[in-house]
């Protein structure tokens, strides 16, 4: 790693005293300043409505599209608005095919939101559930490529699983379906914006990401990508704006077809006021910094705690393993959830899920916060 070109903290962007170490960036990320008052500004042009004319309803949406895009490596057209994860990855169940005897293939404790629609598809058409067991050594990668065969209709994966950072190799999984020709559905929330995600080589038929975590957006945001063959498919919702001339509100006929590109897949009221604002300067930010300073600032920090972890005899996944901004600490003897909440009363924050202490660092961490983690951690053994 070239340290001449590692990003230095950013903790003055963010409002977050200096008595808080928050290392927990996968759970709830803080906003920027300035995109509370983006948001804030956002909000209030509510009070004056008379200054909304009809074409705001587009403007800072394409703004959005536009800066989704550069982060995806997609285009303008292939990106739709979504509040959630969960409602971009119904937007792919509603568009993917899947018959009776065949599978979807997803992680063990993959994050519900990325199940249960699974689930769902899995019991309407008669097709199987295939969940790849938890890897020993952290090597998902083997157990998805032994998973997915000719029956496979869909694989839905993330880029790194949500508990640990354990990453899945996207591009051999690419690479298996292009023999076998099953969809592929990433949920990146866990990844887009702390990762560098390569759309030409992965693929994907649809890719989400919730950007309240790594993306620093506000809370009920999302990006759906859409690979341009389902561009003209079945969206969930149909409101006035997907459609072909809506912004012509003084015409009242019904319009039949659809704008071009993904934003027919857009949720309703798309130009949510108050979020829309926040989320473009977060993603402004991101792009200024740009995902692979931010990814090897992170991998710095991740890094220095893993090793500090490793040094008081606990368990960090493989470093081949692990995604950049991620480290799933695990106890020798037993899953300790108390050692999260010790932390917490001397304001460390990690998470704690399944049986790994989840540590997510992001550009506002310094070296103060990653010492006072490492003695906060050793003090709690
Ligand atoms: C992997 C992953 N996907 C999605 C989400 C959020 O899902 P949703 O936006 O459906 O609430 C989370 C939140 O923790 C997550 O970790």
């Amino acid at each position: 790693m070239k340290t001449s070109s590692v990003l230095p903290p950013q903790r003055d962007l963010f409002e977050i005293p200096d008595d808080v170490c928050y290392l927990n960036c996968a759970y709830i990320s803080p906003l920027l300043r300035s995109t509370v008052i983006a948001g804030t500004q956002g909000l209030e042009r509510k009070s004056r409505p008379w200054e909304i004319r009809p074409t705001d309803f587009f403007s800072t949406a394409k703004e959005v599209r536009k800066l989704a895009a550069g982060l995806f490596g997609a285009t303008l057209d292939d990106i739709a608005i979504v509040p959630s994860a969960s409602y971009g990855l119904a937007t792919a169940a509603r568009n993917l095919p899947v018959n009776r005897g065949g599978n979807i293939v997803v992680l063990a404790e993959q994050y519900p939101s990325n199940f249960y629609i699974w689930e769902r598809v899995a019991k309407e058409s008669g097709a199987a559930i295939r969940t790849v067991a938890r890897p020993v050594d952290g090597d998902w990668t083997s157990g998805v490529l032994e998973a997915l065969d000719v029956d496979t209709a869909i694989a839905a994966l993330p880029q790194c699983h949500w508990s640990d950072g354990t990453l899945v190799d996207l591009n051999q999984v690419r690479q298996r379906l292009d023999l076998l020709g099953g969809a592929l559905v990433l949920d990146l929330t866990q990844s887009l914006g702390a990762m560098t995600f390569e759309l030409d080589q992965i693929r994907p038929d649809f890719a989400v990401a919730a950007a309240y975590k790594w993306l620093l957006g506000p809370y009920s945001t999302g990006l759906l990508y859409v690979d341009p063959r389902h561009h003209r498919g079945e969206p969930l919702e149909l409101p006035i704006f997907s459609r072909k001339n809506a912004e012509a509100f003084s015409d009242i006929r019904y319009r039949t077809e659809f704008a071009s590109g993904a934003c027919r897949y857009d949720v309703g009221e798309v130009a949510n006021f108050a979020l829309l604002p926040a989320l473009v300067n977060a993603l402004t930010q991101i792009t200024d910094w740009g995902v692979p300073a931010i990814e090897s600032a992170l991998a710095q920090r991740t890094d220095q705690i893993a090793q500090g972890a490793e040094l008081l005899g606990l368990d960090v996944t493989d470093s081949r393993f692990r995604a950049p901004h991620f480290v799933g600490i695990r106890f020798p003897d037993r899953p300790r959830p108390e050692v999260a909440e010790q932390l917490r009363a001397e304001k460390v924050y990690v998470g704690f899920r399944g049986d790994a202490l989840r540590v997510t660092p992001h550009l506002y961490n310094t070296e103060q916060d990653l010492k006072r983690f490492y003695e906060v951690l050793r003090n709690s053994l």
